[in-house]
């Protein structure tokens, strides 16, 4: 049996045949690189709902099924067994760390994570207020200056430390970008703090070194909140050939600075019907109020002449539940009583839930709940403010992007993206 597939033109009868390329997991791929040449025709898919834009070994997602995985292993296992640290370092070396090879990494993520003080006074060239996703595009952008000899990278351990560097600084340029944004000054990160902790540190820090009162008006940073936050970042790492990792590798297929093509990626993601859905989310959700208006928006959300979408609901991919949300609505279950979640935000989520999850016009659209819907209360219980929701996502995500872009340049075969149109003008 031939491993191909046969078109036929209705219009002539000519049949042109093409080859299937098999997949390691999930579906198979036709290969239609040559159809413009057989055929005289492109093809047409408007948003990619069909078309797959590369060869890659980095996570695998069955929409239908619900499942995700990093490198072969699920996303439940690398959430509750493992730390964000692990899974970095799983997405780039396609291994676990082992205690040596976790400590060294450790290491030199907190080596990595100071920014240059000229980079540092970039932030004073953007209005009061701005918001943290565009200076932090902006900042990410700009540190392709200070690094450009990385356009040059063409080897594994140049992609390493040019990998670890970004990861290593985008959670402080994160940082300024949020304490830029209320006029606060700037901390810098300190080196005896975790990843995940220095972040935090990074954001409720006095000068000097005092945290404000958190959790519970409590000073110190609680091991519980570096934990969610910690998973919050795992849940975020990777998810394939999404719309800001399909702007990383188009920017990357020209040529471009990595750490540009991250910046893209970090503008790709900021949009609501993507990465800026977390914030949406929670503002949607202050904006219902309270449990008795519920009804009146999922009317909302159903009327084909209304514009409003339930925000943090549907997927393009995940036709079930998506799994990161599976284990947020376990983690916001568990933080309850320690983090003093947000009770009528919960009401009002919970509600929204049950009845979409009920509800005929979700139901045959396959909306499910998405990562989106649980990761902003659980960020509000750790006195996030909203702005940085999607900052968060960017943090969690830089190693996903930037694991994409090693393997895009790894890839002999892989060429500049330049789609076709169908042409409708004069
Ligand atoms: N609320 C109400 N209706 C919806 C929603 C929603 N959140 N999402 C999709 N629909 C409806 C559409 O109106 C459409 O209905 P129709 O067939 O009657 O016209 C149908 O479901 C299909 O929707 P599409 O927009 O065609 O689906 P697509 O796969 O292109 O979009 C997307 C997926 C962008 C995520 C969409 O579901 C959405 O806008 N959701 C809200 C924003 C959101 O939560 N984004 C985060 C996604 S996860 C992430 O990026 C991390």
């Amino acid at each position: 049996m031939k491993n191909s597939i046969t078109m036929t033109d209705n219009r002539t009868d000519k049949s042109y045949d093409f080859d299937i390329l098999n997949a390691t997991r999930g579906p198979s791929v036709v290969d239609i690189s040559t159809f413009y040449a057989k055929t005289g025709m492109f093809t047409y898919d408007n948003g990619f709902t069909s078309t797959a834009s590369c060869k890659s070994e980095i996570t695998f997602i069955d929409g239908e099924k619900g499942e995700l995985r990093y490198r072969g292993i699920e996303i439940e296992e690398l959430a509750t067994k493992h730390t964000y640290l692990e899974t970095c370092y799983l997405l780039l070396n396609s291994k676990l760390p082992n205690k040596t090879e976790l400590k060294e990494f450790d290491l030199e993520l907190r080596h990595r994570s100071l920014v240059h003080e000229n980079l540092r006074h970039l932030f004073a060239a953007f209005p009061a207020g701005a918001h943290p996703m565009a200076t932090l595009s902006a900042a990410t952008a700009a540190l392709s200056t200070f690094y450009y000899d990385h356009i040059e990278i063409a080897n594994e351990d140049g992609y390493q430390e040019m990998a670890r560097r970004i990861i290593a600084k985008i959670p402080t340029l994160a940082a300024f970008a949020f304490r830029h944004s209320i006029g606060a000054p700037f901390i810098h990160p300190d080196i005896d703090r975790s990843y995940t902790e220095n972040f935090l540190y990074m954001i409720r820090a006095y000068p000097g070194g005092k945290m404000h009162r958190g959790v519970n008006g409590e000073h110190k940073i609680k091991e519980i909140e570096i934990k969610a936050l910690d998973t919050i970042f795992t849940l975020h790492a990777d998810h394939e050939q999404n719309a800001s990792t399909t702007t990383v590798r188009g920017v990357a297929s020209t040529g471009a600075h990595p750490y540009v093509a991250i910046s893209s990626g970090i503008s790709a993601l900021w949009g609501r019907a993507h990465g800026g859905a977390n914030e949406s989310v929670i503002k949607q959700l202050e904006m219902i109020g309270s449990v008795d208006r519920v009804n009146e928006f999922i009317a909302r959300a159903k009327d084909p002449n209304d514009d409003f979408r339930l925000m943090g609901f549907g997927h393009r991919v995940y036709k079930n539940f998506d799994p990161r949300a599976k284990i947020l609505k376990g983690l916001q279950d568990q933080l309850k009583d320690e983090l003093n979640l947000d009770s009528n935000l919960m009401e009002i989520a919970q509600k929204i839930e049950k009845i979409a999850l009920n509800d005929e016009y979700f139901i045959s659209r396959k909306l499910y709940p998405n990562i989106d819907f649980y990761s902003g209360v659980i960020l509000t219980a750790l006195q996030i403010p909203k702005s940085m929701f999607t900052p968060i996502f960017v943090i969690g995500r830089t190693v996903g992007w930037i694991t994409q872009w090693i393997e895009f340049k790894k890839d002999k075969s892989m060429k500049i993206a330049r789609p076709r149109q169908l042409y409708l003008g004069k």
